[in-house]
Formats: C-alpha cells, sequence, structure tokens
C-alpha cells in the first residue's frame, strides 16, 4: 500500500463518489449502508481499518502506542471487504474474516489511538482511495470529506449531541440482548470525541463545503430520505 499526497480520483468519474463523515455513534454506519443499497453503490467503512490495524498491532504485540512500529505494520496488511447478504461490510485481514473481533469497544478504543499516528494514516490513504476511485462508492469514517476525497461529489457531515448518540448506541446495544450501562457509553463516546477531534493529523471537523446534517430530532429513514436528496442534487449538477 502507497500512500500519495493527491487524490488519485479522476474528473471523468460517472458515478460519485459520496463521503460520510461524523462523530462516534451518529449513525453514519446504518446510515451509509441503506444509502449505498438504495443506490446500488458500493459501502466502504474506514473506520473497520482502523480497527484492523488495531486489532492486528495487539496479536503482533505492538503498541497502539508507537506509531513507527505501527505504520510499517498497516502498510504490509492485506485488507480486503466481502459483503454481507444485506450488503453490510466485513473486514477481512489476509482472508480472513475478522469482523467479530473488531466489534467491541476495546478494539473501538484502539482504533482511535492507533487512528492519532500519521504512519497509520499514510498507510491507509492509498487503499482508501483505490476503494472508491471508480466512484458509485458511499465512504464513511472521520476524514473521507477532508482527506481522503477532497473531491467527492457530495460531502455530508453528520451531528448530534453525545447524549443522544449514548442513547442510541445504548438502544442498539440492548437491541443485540448486550447489558449496558448509559454512563459508561456515554464516557467513551466523549472520549473518543476528543480524542479524534484534536489528533494533529486529519482531525475530526467537517469540510469546508460539506453538508451539516444535525440528527438529533430525526429517525434512521429521515436521514438516509435526506442524504438519498442529497446525493441527487449533487450527481444532477455533475453528470
Ligand atoms: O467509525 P469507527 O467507530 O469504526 O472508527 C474507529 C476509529 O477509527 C475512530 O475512533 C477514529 C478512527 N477513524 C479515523 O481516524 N478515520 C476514519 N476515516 C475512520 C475512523
Amino acid at each position: 500500500m502507497s500512500a500519495t499526497s493527491e487524490p488519485t480520483a479522476s474528473p471523468q468519474r460517472v458515478r460519485a463518489v459520496v463521503a460520510i463523515d461524523g462523530p462516534a455513534g451518529v449513525g453514519k454506519s446504518s446510515a451509509a449502508q441503506r444509502l449505498a443499497q438504495r443506490l446500488g453503490y458500493v459501502l466502504v467503512d474506514t473506520g473497520a481499518l482502523y480497527r484492523g490495524v488495531a486489532l492486528s498491532a495487539r496479536e503482533a504485540g505492538v503498541s497502539w502506542d508507537d506509531g513507527a512500529a505501527l505504520g510499517r505494520l498497516a502498510a504490509g496488511l492485506d485488507f480486503t471487504f466481502t459483503m454481507d447478504a444485506t450488503g453490510v461490510p466485513r473486514l477481512h485481514v489476509a482472508g480472513i474474516d475478522r469482523e467479530s473481533d473488531i466489534r467491541n469497544p476495546a478494539i473501538a478504543r484502539g482504533a482511535s489511538d492507533v487512528s492519532r499516528h500519521p504512519e497509520v494514516r499514510a498507510a491507509l490513504l492509498g487503499l482508501q482511495r483505490k476503494l472508491g476511485e471508480g466512484g458509485g462508492v458511499v465512504l464513511e469514517g472521520r476524514d473521507i470529506g477532508t482527506v481522503v476525497f477532497p473531491d467527492a461529489e457530495l460531502k455530508v457531515f453528520l451531528t448530534a449531541s453525545a447524549e443522544e448518540r449514548a442513547r442510541r448506541r445504548v438502544g442498539d446495544m440492548k437491541q443485540r440482548g448486550q447489558e449496558v450501562d448509559f454512563q459508561e457509553i456515554l464516557r467513551s463516546i466523549e472520549a473518543r470525541d476528543a480524542q479524534d477531534s484534536s489528533r494533529a493529523v486529519a482531525p475530526l471537523k467537517p469540510a469546508e463545503d460539506a453538508v451539516l446534517l444535525e440528527t438529533s430530532c430525526m429517525n434512521l429513514e429521515q436521514v438516509v430520505a435526506h442524504l438519498v436528496e442529497l446525493v441527487r442534487d449533487a450527481t444532477s449538477t455533475h453528470e
């Protein structure tokens, strides 16, 4: 994987690149999944890559604080995605499905830790651009509109208060039968917000030309309907 300083997307892209960024727990994944299904686009969950680096580092005994070693590790990892029957991407590392190993609070925290390091971000940049370069793709993450695809046809930044995001996360986890403490979830969301927004490289922030969508008073279907409209508007002026 090699990192380049300029995006590789060509101006002749026929189908759009849609960048969906926003903080932890805002509902990016659910909204991006439904949007991609509706549009017949591929979905790329870039957070899964950072989670994959955190998991692989833990297994290789590499500290989440060691940027140089993490960068070397990340550059050598073989990441691929498959889609499950409902169009949800599943991360594979070296051909092995690791999806169930990356979806837990420890690896979420590790992903936030490893994503602070410029070496890790550089190692993942080329892959993210390659996954999106053909267009017809929804990429969700933290820096898609600012760094990975600054020329995306549509950039959306989703927001919701930390309390609302914690409520949503608790609801999701309870539905899956997991016992959770609201205060603990709120604290972990606030900690990740602080770390993701304050890091020196590619901090979590909206691109200047991103559409800001405050979702605290919207349900998932309303968010998706709004996104579909935004894509229609953006592509009708580009195609
Ligand atoms: O979206 P997520 O919760 O799976 O992301 C996990 C962590 O990865 C998040 O706390 C910050 C980092 N991340 C990032 O820095 N840049 C991205 N484009 C996506 C995720």
